[in-house]
């Protein structure tokens, strides 16, 4: 299949093409608010939209904007089965999103809750007596891999080939290098598959207390799971829960440390702003965007759309649209609209994630605030020297932050 016929370059959309200028989108996204909010690339056939109102609309109304893509700017290798949330609309959505809907509920999550503060724990005391630490590699990285993997069921000593997989997967495709990321990608889901399939025969077997074990016991339409779908379910929840938290909690510290350097101490002060720092990088700082496909041609924020071309919701500038949060280019953790954010989605699709992304943020944040009385960035930090292609944009690799 070539390039054009099934995938989206948004890099070719946003025509930015530096790292600094993928890492801080936001003068251009502000730019397409003010004077090209509905934006329609000719070249990919693919309508943008920037402002807050119709980036909800597109996520939410699946009449008009269908999840069933011919075309996607999503990474991940396509995957159509029967148990699949991503790639399909409601009706049909709703019994395949309670297959997992169940390990989400506050209950199940609660469960949960001091296994994260364990694994978090663990991660924090082995920073003690440093002086400077990557906190991404040190944290962002190891807390949701270890996880969705122990969520899930897999071992958590696999959880660095279970990243090395899923980043795999996420990578963002380029037009330079398309070719080898498409054998990339089949090669690490062919190897993860493989890795998947033996665990969730043996789950089924012999059921534990994990998510794998209840995909093998759960009916879709009076019939049970394959293992084969067990184990595309199993990929989708270790791919959607890892880069994405790991981007919230990298995001947060470079928040603190770039966007508002006193709001640490505002925290060491009131344990009780933490979640409203973590809603706050959610809005302030997360470049992401998804797409739909239109579902039939018709007239809507002021423009002819036909069916069959793929709109894309730009997130991360609806968070910054001002008739939904004034100031929006300030980081300010109280503002009361701190939850309108559409970083979690909007509609029928809203994230099944966002409780535990939400909770491992705050606990990871909650921790960290208790042992460390300060952070500083290190000398002469330079951001562009830290970064890696992802999702929309750039996402950091490693961010050095001294302690004490
Ligand atoms: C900060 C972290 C996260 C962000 C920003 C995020 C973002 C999103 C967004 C925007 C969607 C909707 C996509 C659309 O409408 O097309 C979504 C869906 C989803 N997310 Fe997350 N996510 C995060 C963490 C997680 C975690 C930790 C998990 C689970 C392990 C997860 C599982 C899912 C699933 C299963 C869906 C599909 C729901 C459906 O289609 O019904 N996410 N996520």
């Amino acid at each position: 299949m070539s390039m054009t016929s099934q995938t989206v370059l948004l890099h070719e959309i946003s025509k930015l093409h530096s790292k600094q200028a993928q890492w801080e989108p936001y003068a251009w996204y502000k730019e397409m608010r003010e004077h090209s909010p509905v934006f329609y690339d000719g070249d990919q056939d693919v309508w943008n939209v920037f402002l807050y109102d119709h980036a909800k609309r597109v996520l939410s109304d699946h009449q008009l904007f269908s999840n069933k893509k011919d075309r996607s700017f999503i990474p991940v290798p396509r995957d159509d089965n029967r148990s699949n949330v991503f790639f399909v609309d409601p009706p049909e959505h709703r019994n395949r999103r309670a297959l997992l809907a169940h390990a989400f509920t506050p209950r199940s999550l609660e469960e949960w809750r001091p296994k994260i503060e364990a694994i978090t724990e663990e991660l924090i005391t082995a920073m003690e007596g440093q002086t400077t630490v990557d906190i991404v590699q040190k944290l962002a990285v190891p807390l949701p891999v270890t996880v969705i993997a122990g969520l899930l069921g897999a071992p958590s000593k696999d959880r660095e080939q279970i990243k090395c997989w899923t980043d795999i997967l996420f990578y963002p495709y380029a037009k330079e290098t398309y070719g080898d990321l498409v054998q990339q990608k089949a090669k690490a889901m062919k190897e993860f598959y493989d890795y998947l399939f033996p665990i969730v025969q043996e789950k089924r077997k012999h059921p534990a207390h994990d998510i794998i074990s209840d995909l093998t016991k759960a009916e879709l339409e009076g019939e049970r799971l394959t293992d084969a779908e067990v184990v595309m379910s199993s990929i989708g929840l270790l791919g959607a829960g890892n880069e994405t938290t790991t981007m919230l909690i990298s995001n947060m510290f470079y928040a603190m440390l770039f966007d508002q350097p006193g709001v640490y101490q505002e925290l060491r002060d009131d344990l009780s702003s933490v979640p409203k720092l973590v809603e706050e990088v959610l809005r302030f700082r997360f470049p992401s965007a998804n797409d739909r496909q239109v579902a039939q041609d018709t007239t809507i924020f002021g423009h002819e759309m036909k069916r069959g071309q793929i709109v894309v919701a730009w997130i991360g500038a609806a968070n910054r649209d001002a008739a939904q949060f004034p100031h929006p280019e300030t980081f300010d953790i109280h503002r009361p609209e701190n939850k309108r954010h559409l970083t979690f989605g909007s509609g029928p699709h809203f994230c099944l994630g966002a409780p535990l992304a939400r909770m491992e943020a705050n606990i990871a944040l909650t921790a960290f605030v208790k042992r460390f009385s300060d952070i500083q960035p290190v000398e002469q930090f330079d951001v562009t020297e830290h970064l890696i292609d992802s999702g929309v944009g750039q996402s950091l690799k490693r961010l050095p932050i001294r302690l004490t």
